[in-house]
């Protein structure tokens, strides 16, 4: 019976990491997986997180099963910091969250609600989106469809668009969204777009389901990164929201992240977060442990919360900082193109216009690993190898 099975081809991101490490050239640099590496592209372990260890491993806890929904003191921590710890939603108890395996898994089980809950209704996902999306409702037997979102013209965001095309969903859908940072293109919403986007959701009774995956990255604050969704729940929106600490606390394979749901009252949340836990039973049973004290321990002291600030900062500000790199070199290079896309694009990312057979080129020529829609992760990138990429990258444009 497994004769027929077919071979898959390698994902389209993960699998930059695997072509990347089989490849033997010296000059090889890998901007594909957004994952953060120190100047020296070494993986960075936050002091933070080494300090929430320490006090872990002293307090010699147990392995014992977590309950479904996860540990409560993760659960106060996430909501926390997504909406603020004194936010009404929180004192009213309305909020339902469930910690789950990082951004996928809490993703794939606000799926797997949807399938369940809002039966016939479609997700409207941005084009272009993290690839992830469509495998994810996909393969939970949910609908999805595009809104536009990316102009390649002004290499900005197509608001006007992206408008349409969630005015023109049909009443009730489910529009994912971003909360910061936009993957793959760097570009946001601004603050008066975010509003009227808030406000269509609200005439058209839309369900904003927001991945919030890089909190953090777009301006270096983690209240700042968050302002998107919470405007939507201030406005009265009832949200889901996924939410991941792989990239803002470094914890990629620990799978910390939680799926939550901010709804109309504490009797619907105590419902929904049932709900959540029979779905997630199914799936993996209950989530890991150790992450999720790391994230709990750090979100839920204030000093420890404040160095983490400090760090997430840092970070931010040396990607920024190889972005400006990157830009001048550009420019110096090639000063025939307008480069400035480079700089106004936030978070982790560049999304460079280069298409598939450029991207070859990169990849082929000048060992430089990276996703076929054009996307580099500057989090991969340091000063020693900004000059490296842009000739690569004006040798690819040119040719
Ligand atoms: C990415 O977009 O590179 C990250 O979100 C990693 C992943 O799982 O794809």
């Amino acid at each position: 019976p497994f004769e027929q099975v077919e071979l898959q081809a390698p994902d389209p991101i993960l699998g930059v990491s695997e072509a990347f490490k089989a490849s033997k050239e010296p000059n090889k640099l890998n901007l594909g997986v957004g994952a953060y590496r120190t100047e020296e592209l070494k993986p960075y372990v936050l002091d933070v997180v080494r300090k929430a260890e320490k006090k872990i491993f002293e307090a010699k806890e147990n392995k014992e099963y977590l309950p479904i929904e996860g540990l409560d003191a993760f659960r106060k921590a996430t909501v926390d910091l997504l909406l603020g710890p004194s936010h009404p939603a929180i004192k009213e108890a309305r909020v339902a969250a469930l910690q789950s395996l990082s951004g996928t898994g809490s993703l794939r089980v606000g799926a797997g609600f949807i399938s369940r809950f809002l039966k016939g209704r479609t997700v409207y996902i941005s084009n272009p989106t993290w690839g992830n999306h469509r495998n994810i409702f996909g393969d939970e037997g949910v609908k999805w469809e595009y809104y536009r979102y990316y102009d390649p013209e002004t290499v900005g965001l197509d608001f006007k668009g992206m408008m349409e095309d969630i005015s023109a969903a049909p009443d009730g859908s489910i529009i994912l969204l971003h909360g910061c940072a936009h993957n793959p293109t760097g570009i946001d919403p601004n603050p008066e777009q975010w509003s009227q986007i808030a406000d269509l959701c609200i005439k058209k009774k839309h369900i904003p389901f927001f991945d919030v995956a890089y909190q953090g990255f777009a301006t270096g604050s983690l209240d700042a990164d968050a302002a998107a969704p919470r405007l939507f729940v201030d406005k009265g929106l009832e949200v889901m929201v996924s939410q991941s600490y792989s990239k803002n606390l470094g914890l990629y394979g620990e799978r910390v992240g939680a799926m939550v749901m901010i709804v109309g009252s504490k009797d619907v949340a105590e419902r929904v977060l049932s709900q959540l836990k029979r779905i997630a039973r199914a799936m993996y049973s209950n989530p890991p442990t150790y992450g999720a004290r790391i994230a709990a321990e750090i979100v839920n002291d204030a000093d420890m919360f404040g160095e983490w600030k400090t760090e997430m900062a840092g970070m931010a500000g040396r990607i920024n900082r190889v972005r400006g790199e990157l830009r001048a070199a550009l420019e110096s290079k090639y000063p025939g193109k307008d480069w400035s896309f480079v700089t106004s694009q936030i978070g982790m990312f560049s999304f460079t216009g280069l298409s598939p057979a450029q991207v070859d080129n990169m990849t082929k020529k000048w060992h430089i690993y990276m996703t076929k829609d054009g996307r580099i992760s500057l989090a991969g990138l340091n000063s020693a190898k900004v000059g490296y990429l842009a000739d690569a990258m004006v040798d690819s444009f040119k040719n």
